[in-house]
């Protein structure tokens, strides 16, 4: 039997990724997004997935989504809340500090709990449930405070929540996608053989080693390049054969 994805902000990066590589491995996938041009452009590309118009933000929207996903497919086995954003906000400026503030932490935190619940609700016994979280959720960013804080929120509720439905059989995974460059790894065929997020963390160490001493980046994989800021340092050492990655705060 197919197993039934539900990848949230699948129209684009990280998320649209993921829905090539399960859609490859044979997986039954519905994505969701905002945006109808979106949501067209990967329908034509994936014809067999389900492309569901949702802001995961509102709660009527969340429903009609697993709605959808149940009507097309009878159930859900694993749910990825992906859809994020990344707000810059300087406080030393003391200007507009706080706008949007509400938005942003709905869509990064309280949207993927909320989901998570209905979803559970309804199927309680999912194989795995996923969080995109990110590796400022450890380092909280100089330009982006509150998305530090709501991504380590969700990292923690991830890590309670992983415990409550381990009995049950259910995984609960918080990822950390650290280094952009090497998301396009994450979307070979390859990971997609087994549950994608959880290999990212493997692959972020080998690309460590390969971009030694490098500097973390954030930037937005469908812009190109990726914008360099000075946050972390990582060096990679082998001492008798053992790995040690040693991150170093700027
Ligand atoms: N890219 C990075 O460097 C990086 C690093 C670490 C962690 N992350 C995390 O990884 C996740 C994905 O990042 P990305 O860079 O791949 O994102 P992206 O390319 O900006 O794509 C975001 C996706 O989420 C959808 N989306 C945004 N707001 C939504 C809403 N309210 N309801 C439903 N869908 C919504 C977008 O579609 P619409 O705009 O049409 O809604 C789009 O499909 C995020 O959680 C991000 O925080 C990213």
């Amino acid at each position: 039997m197919k197993q039934v994805v539900l990848i949230t902000g699948g129209t684009s990066g990280i998320g649209m990724s993921l829905a090539e590589a399960y859609l490859k491995q044979g997986a039954a996938v519905a994505v969701c997004g905002r945006s109808q041009a979106a949501l067209d452009r990967f329908s034509d590309a994936h014809p067999d997935a389900l492309a569901i118009q949702a802001d995961v933000t509102i709660d009527a929207a969340r429903i009609a989504m697993l709605d959808a996903v149940a009507n097309r497919f009878g159930r859900l086995d694993v749910l990825i809340n992906n859809a994020g954003t990344f707000v810059e906000r300087n406080f030393a400026t003391g200007v507009n500090t706080t706008q949007d503030l509400e938005q942003e932490v709905a869509l990064n935190l309280t949207a993927p709990i909320q989901l998570t619940s209905e979803a559970l609700r309804r199927w309680p016994t999912m194989t795995a449930i996923v969080f995109v979280t990110s590796g400022f959720a450890l380092v909280s960013p100089t330009r982006a405070p509150t998305y530090g804080a709501v991504k380590a929120g969700l990292h923690a509720f991830a890590e309670g929540l992983r415990r409550q439905l381990a009995p049950r059989g259910t995984h609960t995974y918080a990822q950390k996608p650290l280094l952009p460059q090497l998301h396009r790894r994450a979307y070979t065929p390859e990971i997609s053989a087994s549950f994608g997020c959880l290999i990212f963390k493997r692959l972020h160490v080998r690309g460590v080693e390969r971009h030694d001493r490098a500097r973390l980046p954030h930037g937005r994989l469908r812009s190109g390049h990726i914008e360099w800021r000075e946050q972390v340092g990582i060096k990679c050492h082998h001492i008798k054969g053992i790995r040690f990655v040693i991150f170093v705060l700027l």
